[in-house]
């Protein structure tokens, strides 16, 4: 435990108090000077002391415990210095301890003894601090990259050389203070569970006696993506096919984040800062978004999906329908195809909750409460609400329409068409007087069973029963019977031209009558041959000569060329095939008995209607006092009968047309064949009116 300093030390100590015995002063030792000296290293400096009491005491300098120099005051002997600390430390002749060029590792507290024998012991104590200026120093974070969320990180001080006194953090110019979120270690500084308020500049101010520095550094905490916030504009619950709208997704984050959006799992190309424009869309483009964001400093990723409904309208608008089942069932069908979503089909009236997509189907056993209801179908669709309705009916009045035409090889083909008015649509039935007829070849009935087509060669056979159609649905029917005639002309007319050269024969033909051409016959001289042209007749003066032959369709002919001086009879004999009918009654034209071309001219052109009038009832007196004279005169002149004509066609000029197109329009057959004044013709435009050739001829 002794060293031979301390030894040496300890006998020289017991040697000086044998030698001052008799002494009776107390020794004391101070310092000279503050105790706490600090230096930088390299400077050379005393830690000075004085004593009084005792000459020439024993002295010893201790570094914390230990020994590291002794010396007698006044000996003639050098100071003991520990061996270590030779070439800095010496012991001055007053006892003071001095440091030559101190080095850092001097730094402690320093203690000396005064001893002399009998005198006691005397100490003091100086704290000797050795410093260095504190130059370069930098901060470091660790880890490098801080992201919000870690568990902590840390912010170290380093510097080429210095003694660190104090050390000072801050953040953003605010002074830290240790807490659990700021720990200072050492010469750290860390940051648990930073976020990103912790982004900005750190500093830290390092302190000695001798030089003060603040050094910083400014760290950004990465965070984000945050929770996306989409935005859809406009902003609806469902967008209409043809529209634009644009899908923005934003979130925060540092590094701003990169954003991406994802349809039916590709990435859409035209995005710009997360916006994506959707322009004149279509339904196909409805669907789930999904916008990805990314951190590319730190690979964090977020995801958030927005769904986008894209509708159309379906096409059109809702159609309604009744169709027969089984003959006592009514099918109601309500349609609206096509659109995204389908449209939603219900039919409230009939107490019924089904409801369907796009195509609603209801069956319903029918009753006499259908018969002329109105049925509604509610169709349903995000873009328009709509509706249709149907209204049931049994089979209403109609008229059956007869046509005749020949066929390639020769046979009659006549067709009747039974068409009534039904919701739905009626079935016909057809029979042939008790005898049900079915199609085969004599017989052909149209696939909607509403037209029966007979072909036979022998005109008899159409004749011989009557044919009866029923139209039937499920709420009623109705039954016509047909009864064909042979060929007939119901009514004829005869027109000259103003100049008596031309005539027009226009005639009728009973509608259920089967007619396959005509024969015009002339009775009277020759016809004229028009400009060298080979129309030319030759005439007969007793009997009719056949001139033209004219297809069963047509209902009128022009006859030319006349001569206005001579007297012409013409009739219209009507035929099936080879078999002829009652000829028409004859039209006689010719001077004496008819009316002159030029008087007629003169009137039609000249007269004006008051004239007329006047002269109409000039040739009504006249006429009853004619009638009364000479009866049998009247029938060659029906004068009574053309007046009535002319009233009863004006209310009903519509031509009554035997083809199936026009039946709504068909005449009632009993009012045809007493009233046989229609025609499907227009009339010549130089037909005077009949009122006037009575007039002028008396
Ligand atoms: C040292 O001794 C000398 C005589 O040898 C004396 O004059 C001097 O005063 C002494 N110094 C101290 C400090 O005692
Ligand atoms: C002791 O000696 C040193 C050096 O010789 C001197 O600097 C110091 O002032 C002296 N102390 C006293 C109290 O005289
Ligand atoms: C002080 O440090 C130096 C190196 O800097 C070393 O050589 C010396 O031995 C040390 N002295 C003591 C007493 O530890
Ligand atoms: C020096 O002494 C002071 C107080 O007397 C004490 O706080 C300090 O720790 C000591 N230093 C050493 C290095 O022993
Ligand atoms: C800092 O985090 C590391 C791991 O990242 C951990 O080992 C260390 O104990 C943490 N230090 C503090 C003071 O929380
Ligand atoms: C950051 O600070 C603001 C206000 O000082 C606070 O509202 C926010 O919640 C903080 N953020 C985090 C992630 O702590
Ligand atoms: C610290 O300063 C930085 C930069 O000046 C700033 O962006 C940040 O918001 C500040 N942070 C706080 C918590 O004040
Ligand atoms: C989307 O539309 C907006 C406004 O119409 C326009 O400013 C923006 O540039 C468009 N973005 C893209 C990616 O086309
Ligand atoms: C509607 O549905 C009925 C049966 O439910 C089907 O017969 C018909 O073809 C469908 N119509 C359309 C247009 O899908
Ligand atoms: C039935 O529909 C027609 C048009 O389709 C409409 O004019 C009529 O008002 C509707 N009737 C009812 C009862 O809704
Ligand atoms: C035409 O039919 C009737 C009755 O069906 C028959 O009496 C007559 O002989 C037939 N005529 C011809 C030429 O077949
Ligand atoms: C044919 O029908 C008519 C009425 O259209 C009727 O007068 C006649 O008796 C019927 N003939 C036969 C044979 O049933």
């Amino acid at each position: 435990m002794k060293s031979p300093v301390e030894l040496n030390s300890f006998l020289l100590a017991v040697l000086i108090s044998f030698a001052f015995q008799g002494a009776s002063c107390e020794l004391v030792v101070s310092p000279v000077g503050p105790t706490l000296v600090n230096t930088l290293a390299g400077n050379t400096v005393t830690l000075a002391v004085s004593f009084t009491g005792a000459p020439d005491p024993a002295v010893i300098w201790f570094l914390g415990a230990l020994p590291v120099g002794t010396w007698t005051i006044n000996s003639s002997f050098p100071p003991d210095i520990a061996t270590n600390r030779r070439n800095v430390l010496s012991i001055e002749k007053n006892g003071s301890l001095t440091f030559t060029n101190v080095p850092l590792n001097f730094t402690g507290n320093y203690t000396v003894e005064l001893t002399k024998s009998g005198l006691g012991i005397s100490a003091t104590t100086f704290t000797l601090r050795v410093f260095e200026r504190i130059q370069n120093v930098a901060l470091s974070t660790h880890p490098d990259l801080v992201k919000e969320g870690i568990e902590n990180f840390t912010l170290s001080y380093s510097m080429l050389q210095g003694v660190v006194e104090q050390q000072v953090w801050s953040f953003n110019s605010t002074a830290l203070m240790t807490s659990l979120h700021y720990l200072v270690k050492e010469k750290n500084l860390i940051i648990v569970r930073p976020d990103r308020n912790d982004s900005g500049r750190y500093t830290v101010l390092l302190t000695n006696p001798f030089s003060s520095v603040t050094t910083h550094k400014d760290v950004t905490v990465l965070y984000g993506p945050d929770e996306p916030t989409i935005v859809v504009q406009p902003d609806k619950l469902f967008h209409v096919a043809g529209g634009s709208l644009s899908l923005t997704c934003q979130a925060e984050g540092f590094p701003k984040p990169t954003t991406k959006w994802v349809f039916k799992g590709e990435i859409l190309p035209d995005t710009h800062k997360g916006v994506l424009n959707l322009t004149n869309v279509i339904t196909t483009q409805g669907g789930v978004y999904i916008c990805t964001l990314l951190n590319e400093l730190t690979d964090e990723r977020r995801e958030k999906a927005v769904t986008v409904n894209i509708y159309e309208r379906p096409l059109g608008s809702p159609m309604c329908s009744v169709q027969s089942v089984n003959d006592d069932q009514l099918q109601f069908q309500c349609l609206w195809i096509g659109g995204t979503p389908q449209a939603e089909l219900s039919i409230p009236e009939l107490g019924n909750t089904i409801s369907g997509t796009g195509n609603l189907s209801l069956t319903v056993t029918a009753s006499a409460s259908f018969n002329k209801k109105t049925v509604i179908c509610m169709a349903m669709h995000p873009i328009e609400n709509n509706k249709c309705n149907i209204t049931t009916s049994s089979p209403l009045e109609f008229l059956p329409a007869v046509r005749t035409t020949v066929a390639s090889d020769g046979k009659i083909v006549v067709s009747i068409l039974c068409l009534s008015e039904a919701s739905p649509q009626a079935l016909v039935a057809w029979s042939r007087g008790s005898e049900i007829v079915t199609g085969g070849t004599i017989y052909q009935i149209s696939r909607d069973t509403t037209q029966l087509k007979i072909q036979d060669r022998n005109i008899s056979n159409f004749l011989i029963l009557n044919y009866t159609c029923t139209c039937r649905n499920p709420l009623g029917s109705q039954m016509r019977q047909i009864k064909l005639r042979g060929p007939s002309i119901s009514d004829s007319s005869l027109f000259p031209n103003k100049d008596g050269t031309v005539i027009t024969l226009t005639w009728e033909v009973p509608p259920t009558s089967i007619v396959t051409g005509f024969d015009i016959q002339m009775k009277g001289p020759d016809l004229l041959s028009k400009n060298g042209n080979s129309i030319y007749f030759r005439g007969s003066s007793n009997t009719y000569v056949t001139i033209q032959q004219i297809p069963g369709s047509a209902r009128s002919t022009d006859i030319f060329v006349l001569d206005p001086d001579l007297t012409y009879r013409f009739r219209i004999i009507p035929k099936a095939l080879q078999r002829k009918g009652q000829p028409s009654k004859v039209h006689r034209i010719g001077p004496g008995e008819g009316l002159s071309g030029t008087a007629i001219a003169g009137i039609a052109a000249g007269i004006p209607c008051s004239i007329l009038f006047l002269l109409l009832l000039g040739g009504i007196v006249y006429l009853i006092m004619h009638y009364s004279k000479k009866k049998s005169h009247q029938t060659r002149y029906p004068v009574a009968r053309a007046v009535e004509k002319a009233r009863a066609s004006q209310p009903d000029i519509t031509p009554h047309n035997l083809l199936p197109g026009g039946l709504k329009n068909l005449p009632d057959y009993n009012k045809l064949q007493q009233t046989p004044s229609e025609r499907s013709v227009a009339l010549p435009t130089f037909s005077p009116p009949p009122p006037v050739r009575v007039a002028t001829t008396v």
